[in-house]
């Protein structure tokens, strides 16, 4: 690995002085240790993605007002498996996303977090239409229904929803020049005059800190970090209002992920652009988004604010997949000192578990996980937890808090005695009312503040 800066990788560039530095050497790597980061030239520890994040932007800030750009209802995404032989029928379904419900705010982030297999890049390419729902809705701006529209009528959306993926390597055609790459969605939807393409991309290149007269040049002249870049110039060059980030910097370096991430900021205060970021290292999650769902088994399990999601989890899921976390990030994410940990392996999406699909794997499990779902409740002004004993880890409790909810006895049969309360579910959003699993009370808010109004069953 080099020691010499690159100047777009090494620097922090800002949207607008992104090109202040002179040309690097495209085909120099990553500098893991650039200097303007802790660490730089020495022997010092590997950076965290906190520390490297440390030298850039402060952690994206949840704006409680913002209206949503994406509203996902019920979202399904059903994979037929076929059997092998001549004929081939369909024999079963693996069930990658089953019934999900979630808002992006307008110009915010929400974070998509969950194990390998859990359906997060499902559920990107759902709303990118790569895929056809089975069935559920995903309104757009406030009136298109992404789900249903004919492929000629998503043409002129996939220029308002972009994708930026993990792998710069794969994700950018070797044989085409960067200005090609970066040109061709500007020409497909007749962005500028065709005599304009190249200025327009040169623009967009200095806009993520390359150099803009590397636009002749080939993907593999460059670096992870600046084929991300490039990546990143292309999902822009269209205005899009919406980006779908799936893993976008898993593929690159710690320090080097700080930098995109802090670009990726830039970008997002500057245009407005909302993001779908999905990714698996919760630190970068923790930086990037104010508001987390996280996903198991084709499920929305918990979704939060950044301070509730890290500081106080409800879902034994959640609780585990924060233990899970090595020592030196616990700072980041919190610093818990209860622990919870995860066993055995993910059971397959084709015959998922009954009632709560996590409960092979939970500690927690009693007799109602098996026999009923449990739905995806607001348990706080931005807080939702799907689980029958919800509760701070430590602190769950003994009984499930959703029977009175769902109108069931403490083994999930029905009660007829008790009264059903329908408005623990908001659908995508949040409502200014939730349950408060402590109290057993439907909780809102008021202008005088937070009281207490109904009691289950009651
Ligand atoms: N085209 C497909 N046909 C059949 N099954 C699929 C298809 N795409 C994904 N799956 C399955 O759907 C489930 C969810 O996959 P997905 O790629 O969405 O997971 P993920 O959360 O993105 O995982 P990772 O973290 O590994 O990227 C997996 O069981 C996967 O095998
Ligand atoms: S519903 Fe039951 S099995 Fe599922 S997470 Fe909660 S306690 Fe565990
Ligand atoms: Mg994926």
């Amino acid at each position: 690995m080099s020691d010499a800066k690159t100047p777009h990788e090494g620097a922090e560039p800002s949207v607008r002085g992104a090109t202040a530095g002179t040309p690097q050497d495209p085909t120099a790597e990553p500098d893991l240790h650039s200097s303007d980061v802790p660490g730089a030239g020495t022997d010092e520890p590997v950076l965290t993605f906190e520390e490297a994040a440390a030298h850039g932007h402060t952690a994206t800030v949840l704006d409680p007002d913002a209206t949503p750009v994406l509203e996902v209802e019920n979202l399904r995404m059903y994979f037929p498996v076929k059997s092998s032989g001549l004929i081939r029928r369909t024999v079963g379904h693996v069930q990658a996303v089953d019934g999900i419900s979630f808002q992006v705010p307008r110009g915010g982030a929400l974070g998509l977090v969950g194990e390998s297999g859990c359906g997060k890049s499902t559920t990107g390419r759902l709303i990118t239409r790569l895929y056809d729902p089975t069935s559920g809705s995903m309104r757009f701006d406030g009136e298109t229904d992404l789900a249903t529209v004919s492929r000629r009528q998503m043409k002129p959306l996939r220029r308002d929803i972009q994708m930026i993926f993990q792998d710069p390597y794969s994700s950018l055609n070797p044989r085409h020049t960067v200005g090609t790459i970066v040109g061709t969605p500007l020409r497909v939807h007749n962005m500028v005059p065709k005599n304009q393409v190249l200025k327009r991309v040169q623009e967009l290149l200095e806009v993520v800190g390359l150099n803009p007269e590397h636009y002749n040049r080939y993907p593999n002249e460059f670096s992870g970090g600046q084929r991300q870049r490039i990546g990143i110039a292309r999902a822009l060059a269209l205005q899009p209002k919406l980006m779908v980030a799936d893993e976008p910097v898993s593929a690159l370096d710690v320090s080097i992920q700080a930098q995109v991430i802090n670009l990726l900021q830039d970008l997002q205060a500057e245009f407005n652009i909302a993001f779908l970021f999905i990714a698996h290292d919760l630190a970068v999650v923790r930086h990037f988004c104010p508001e987390i769902a996280v996903m198991y088994l084709g499920k929305i399990v918990e979704v939060a604010d950044r301070e509730t999601l890290y500081q106080r989890p409800f879902h034994p899921y959640t609780q585990a997949l924060l233990s899970a976390v090595p020592d030196v990030k616990q700072a980041a994410i919190g610093g818990r000192r209860e622990r919870l940990r995860l066993e055995g392996d993910v059971p397959s999406p084709i015959n998922p578990p009954s009632g709560c699909r996590f409960r092979t794997r939970c500690p927690f499990a009693q007799e109602i996980c098996a026999k009923v779902e449990p739905p995806l409740m607001q348990v706080g002004p931005r807080h939702k937890v799907a689980c029958h004993f919800a509760g701070e880890l430590g602190d769950h409790p003994d009984h499930p808090v959703t029977a009175p909810l769902l109108g069931l006895d403490q083994a999930g049969s029905p009660d007829p005695a008790a009264t059903p309360l329908a408005q623990a579910d908001p659908g995508p959003g949040f409502a200014d009312t939730w349950f408060d699993i402590k109290r057993g009370q439907m909780t809102g808010r008021t202008s005088a503040g937070t009281v207490g109004t109904t009691t289950p069953g009651s």
